[in-house]
């Protein structure tokens, strides 16, 4: 239909080059024909321990091998990482650091006005740093990575003996903020390794850019000689997880933590590797890829970031839309231009505008946006709809007449059509704060709501991972009856130490850190007393979660972030984005083109009713 294609093309296209962006098509099939460099054919990595079981590790001697495939055994395999590794893995010499700037670190520790923190002043500090470090992985004799949990008493260990991609974040930064760079350096470098595996689920393989969502560190007999063990990364990618869902969240994770890598340390050569640029633009290969969407919001199933089982979050949740745009934001200062890339550049450029505008229209909520919605004409079949959605009023759920503060706004959980998910979920909202998803004054907003909520969003713990939970016949529907996910119970409105840190970092961005340093003060009354849970259960957040592990790592790192970046606020600029004037923009000129700001509801036309 000719007036479709009008609508469908020419707004964003003409709206970019009038803000003198670079033109884009939404074409970029070149970005598809990328090749990925021969290094990349990988199937993992082996280490082999040249000594007799028992005897003490000392000089490993890797191997590739394919899972599920016949070894291949190659010393050489390994070259680039082993020869980083041996030749100084502490890039700290001669790096010139952001951190160069900042107050000289104390015992380590970074100290923003100079003050000692002797050792023993703060007990709870040490004992996260003491758990933190005894979470550390090995690989090859070197630190790759923290395991999710370490709690001697727990009886069913699961998968929380493996390193988590995301639960590693809040470690490296801890760690990159204490100057110890080698451990997040090894793990982007070996996860990176890991994108390439050969996975497989039903002989069915996912997207070749996909990282994993954990891996695992194993010592096996080696093929053919029993005196002697290797040591193997085993990496999961949905295909052994609970539920069987790929991890959305992961590549992004490392894209963010790469970025942060290279600002806190200086060493932008991890960046540049084109093993690094190629793993870069296979993630986004995979996140830019067409499907069937009209939007530009990323189209995942249940389960696939942080809230990693059935909750009602497919379609386009809040979690992945921030941190796919913090992605891209972060993608677009690293990939160094080469030939062939200017098609990746300008669909992610044009991604990001699309995305901004979309959440900040669409998924922004307050108390002038609910009364819009409480009286939106429905059906409208027009290309000037102002309920775009067709969203239905009554939709608008009893809970958030009352909750709704006069002062704050947030940005709900998902938007599909004829369906609006007006629950807060925290990360998603925080995230948005950090990589300017949101606008300014959204992210003040955000932040005005959770002190307007503080009862009901932190109480006894921070933080709630969403609001409100869902209870009854909605629960039995919507979770499938889950018995970990019970009203007030881990995602299911349960509350999450690790979240102190993403809110610690928001609350900075915004000039605000007094949020997070009541938050902080809140967690330390209980948290090393309670052997730091993964997650705390009922409203108010006053028990340990039924099935929270103890000494969950996230919980730990979560806390020294939070300590770390109080102490120097400076620091939170390796993690924040702003939005650059190119962005601004295109943004102001799709604002001011969008109908609902152009048409007043006094102007609305009869819609046309099919
Ligand atoms: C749970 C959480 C997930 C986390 C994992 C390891 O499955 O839902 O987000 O990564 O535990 O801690």
């Amino acid at each position: 239909m000719a007036a479709s294609e009008t609508v469908l093309r020419p707004p964003l296209g003409s709206l970019f080059s009038s803000c003198h962006l670079p033109s884009f098509s939404l074409n970029f099939s070149p970005l598809l024909s990328f090749k990925p460099s021969s290094s990349r054919k990988r199937r993992g990595l082996r280490c082999t321990n040249t000594l007799a079981r028992g005897d003490t590790f000392q000089s490993p001697d890797c191997v590739s091998k394919g899972k599920k495939l016949q070894s291949t055994r190659c010393r050489c395999q390994r070259n680039d990482i082993e020869e980083d590794i041996r030749s100084n893995l502490l890039p700290t010499d001669g790096l010139k650091s952001d951190l160069d700037e900042m107050p000289l670190p104390v015992n380590g520790n970074l100290s923003s006005n100079g003050s000692t923190q002797s050792a023993g002043t703060n007990s709870i500090e040490d004992e996260a740093w003491d758990l933190l470090r005894q979470s550390i992985v090995y690989y090859c004799g070197s630190p790759i990575g923290t395991i999710a949990a370490n709690d001697p008493n727990s009886t069913s260990v699961l998968n929380y003996d493996q390193v988590f991609i995301r639960d590693f974040i809040p470690s490296g930064i801890a760690f990159l903020l204490k100057g110890e760079y080698d451990i997040v350096r090894n793990f982007i470098l070996y996860t990176l390794q890991l994108q390439s595996w050969e996975k497989t689920m039903d002989c069915h393989s996912p997207g070749q850019g996909l990282m994993p969502a954990s891996f695992k560190v194993k010592t096996v007999p080696l093929d053919g000689d029993d005196s002697m063990t290797e040591e193997v990364l085993d990496p999961d990618f949905g295909e052994a997880a609970i539920g069987r869902v790929a991890p959305v969240d992961s590549g992004l994770w490392w894209i963010i933590l790469l970025r942060a890598y290279g600002k806190c340390t200086g060493d932008v050569s991890v960046q540049e590797r084109v093993d690094v640029q190629t793993g870069i633009k296979m993630i986004l290969k995979l996140c830019l890829a067409d499907g069937f969407d009209m939007f530009p919001t990323l189209l995942v199933t249940d389960g696939s970031c942080m809230i990693d089982r059935r909750m009602g979050i497919h379609g386009h949740p809040l979690e992945i839309q921030a941190l796919f745009y913090s992605a891209l934001v972060c993608a677009r200062e690293m990939l160094t231009p080469e030939d062939g890339s200017d098609d990746l550049i300008r669909a992610l450029n044009n991604r990001l505008v699309a995305l901004s505008f979309h959440i900040r229209e669409y998924y922004w909520l307050d108390m002038k946006k609910i009364n819009e919605i409480y009286r939106y004409q429905t059906e409208e079949y027009s290309y000037d709809a102002v309920n775009k959605f067709n969203i239905y009023p009554d939709q608008i759920p009893s809970w958030l007449v009352d909750f709704m503060p006069n002062r704050g706004g947030y940005l709900i959980g998902n938007l599909q059509p004829a369906h609006m998910d007006f629950r807060f979920f925290s990360l998603g909202n925080l995230w948005s704060i950090v990589s300017s998803l949101a606008t300014n004054d959204q992210s003040h907003a955000i932040l005005d709501f959770v002190e307007a909520k503080w009862a009901e969003l932190v109480a006894d713990m921070p933080f709630k991972i969403c609001y409100p939970a869902m209870e009854g016949e909605e629960w039995r529907i919507i979770t499938g009856s889950d018995p970990k996910n019970t009203p007030w119970s881990y995602h299911n409105g349960g509350s999450w130490p690790t979240l102190l840190w993403q809110l610690t970092v928001a609350s900075i961005k915004m000039g605000r850190p007094e949020i997070a340093e009541k938050a902080v003060e809140l967690a330390e009354r209980r948290i090393a007393i309670d052997k730091w849970p993964e997650y705390y259960d009922t409203k108010r957040a006053r028990f340990i979660g039924k099935q929270a592990r103890l000494y969950q790592t996230w919980s730990i790192a979560g806390y020294l972030v939070a300590k770390l970046l109080l102490a120097n606020p400076s620091a939170a600029k390796f993690l924040t984005s702003e939005e650059d004037s190119d962005l601004r923009n295109a943004f102001s000129c799709m604002i001011s083109a969008n109908p609902r700001r152009t048409r007043g509801r006094k102007k609305t036309q009869q819609p046309f009713i099919v």
